[in-house]
Parts: C-alpha cells; sequence; structure tokens
C-alpha cells in the first residue's frame, strides 16, 4: 500500500529540549495509525509539525510522496491533513447541521459553484447531513452546538474535519474527558469510519488503541521506542516499563 503520510527524520529542539528526536513514521493511505508515549513524549510536537503549526529543526513531511514542510497550515490543510483539537472550536449558537453546512460550504470546490443558489443550499444541506449521519449524529441535526453532550460535540467536531475530504486526519486525544459511554460511542464511531481516511490518533486509552489501531507508533522522550502490530507493541518489555505500567516479563 503506498504511504499517505511520512515523517522523515524529524527532529524539534525547544531550546535545551529535544522534543523530537530522528522521528521517522510511514503512515499507509487507509490505515488506523496510533501514536502512544507519555506526557512531553514529543505527541503533539509531532501533529504541530505535520499540520504546520511548528517547523522541524531538520527532517520533512510527506503527503503522497509530496514534501509540504514549511508550507503554512492552511496550505497543508489543502493538501489533505484535517485535524482536531481537546479544545472545542464549535460554533456553539448554531445548530449542529449549519456547523457542519459552513464547514462543507468553505471546502466547496469551485467546479460546483455553477449551482444555482438554491439548489447550492440543498447540495450543502445533503453534504452536511451525510457528515452528521456518518458520525451517529444525524438525529440531533436541528440541536444548537451547545445543547450537545460533551461526546456528541466532540463527534461534531470529528465531522466538521471530515467535511473537506481529507487525505489524512490527525486526533489528538479523541476521547479525553469523555465518560465510559462517550468513549465507546467514539470507539465505535472511529472504527466504523471507513478507509477513504487515513486516521492518525494519539490517545492515552488503551482500549480505545487496541481496538482502532493498525498500528502503533511508542514515542519516549522524542524518540521511537518501538513500533509495530497491537500485539507486538502490547509484549515489548520497555513499552511495558516506560508506559503500560506493567513490569518487563520474568525471564525465566
Ligand atoms: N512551544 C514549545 N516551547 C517550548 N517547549 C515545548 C513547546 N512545545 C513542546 N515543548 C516541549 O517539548 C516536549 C514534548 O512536548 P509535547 O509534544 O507536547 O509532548 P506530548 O504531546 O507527548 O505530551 C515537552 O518537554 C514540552 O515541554
Ligand atoms: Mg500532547
Amino acid at each position: 500500500m503506498a504511504a499517505a503520510l511520512v515523517t522523515e527524520r524529524l527532529t524539534r529542539r525547544f531550546g535545551g529540549v529535544l522534543a523530537l528526536n530522528d522521528v521517522t513514521l510511514e503512515v499507509a493511505a487507509g490505515e488506523r495509525h496510533a501514536v502512544i508515549g507519555p506526557n512531553g513524549a514529543g505527541k503533539t510536537t509531532l501533529f504541530n509539525i505535520i499540520s504546520g503549526e511548528v517547523l522541524p529543526s531538520s527532517g520533512r513531511v510527506l503527503l503522497d510522496d509530496r514534501p509540504v514542510t514549511g508550507l503554512a497550515p492552511h496550505k497543508i490543510a489543502a493538501a489533505g491533513v484535517a485535524r482536531t483539537f481537546q479544545r472545542n472550536n464549535l460554533l456553539f449558537n448554531l445548530s449542529a447541521l449549519e456547523n457542519v453546512r459552513l464547514a462543507v460550504q468553505a471546502h466547496t470546490a469551485a467546479t460546483r459553484r455553477w449551482l444555482t443558489p438554491t439548489a447550492r443550499l440543498r447540495d450543502l444541506r445533503e453534504a452536511a447531513l451525510a457528515l452528521l449521519a456518518r458520525v451517529g449524529l444525524e438525529a440531533r441535526a436541528a440541536l444548537a452546538a451547545r445543547a450537545l453532550s460533551y461526546g456528541e460535540q466532540r463527534q461534531l467536531e470529528l465531522a466538521i474535519a471530515l467535511a473537506g475530504r481529507p487525505r489524512v486526519v490527525l486526533l489528538d486525544e479523541p476521547t479525553s474527558g469523555m465518560s465510559p459511554a462517550e468513549t465507546a460511542a467514539m470507539t465505535a464511531l472511529l472504527s466504523r469510519l471507513g478507509r477513504d481516511q487515513t486516521l492518525v490518533i494519539i490517545e492515552h486509552d488503551m482500549d480505545v488503541v487496541f481496538a482502532v489501531a493498525d498500528r502503533i507508533t511508542v514515542l519516549h522522550l522524542g524518540q521511537v521506542l518501538a513500533r509495530g502490530i497491537p500485539e507486538e507493541v502490547r509484549r515489548h518489555p520497555r513499552v511495558r516499563e516506560v508506559y503500560l505500567g506493567a513490569p518487563p516479563p520474568v525471564r525465566p
């Protein structure tokens, strides 16, 4: 499978802190890739570099083999990278449908602008409803975003991120602050999202990681400590030691 996203030997220093140290990552098209590691491991810095908010000290990022390092965040977004944040950035007084409709409108290609205003509105509305259905919020379309539960607001953010049909979606702790029921709903949603989008997920909840991820990269002190399919990572002695909280298996 072709790589949708590659980071090549990314290094980033903040003063004396080496936040990322020589991080190479390859994510195949359609893959669900989890990035895990203790606080301060460099996970958010990795996302900030991929989305263009932070420049690497060295190394580069490729999207479908095209280098994007140094492009402004909006150019990288236009090249197919969407991101959800831990902080909600919804328009709370507008309905769920309106929130998604505005996002779809912002991404509407010039090729569709020939439609009459009425047809365009219908078109946008249908696209927005389809996105709400994808994240399981079709029944909540008419509610103001502020009337949604916290978990539903996070689902709505995902619908907004999907509005531009991104190639790659970066999810920074999609279940943080959620109740167990909300976490289960988000996990199910991510699992059934379909393979049109490549997902890279920073997540602390190992149940979510093991349910969703095809492959996992473990960061520790800015470096790749381990990578592989979930079973390999789960059994990795150093990962158990520094992250999963269990002592390494006793040697016979
Ligand atoms: N803008 C910044 N300025 C200075 N130090 C930073 C900045 N961003 C991150 N760091 C440092 O880089 C390291 C990695 O941080 P971060 O990428 O946020 O880790 P994680 O998301 O894995 O918790 C930490 O030591 C953090 O303090
Ligand atoms: Mg972080």
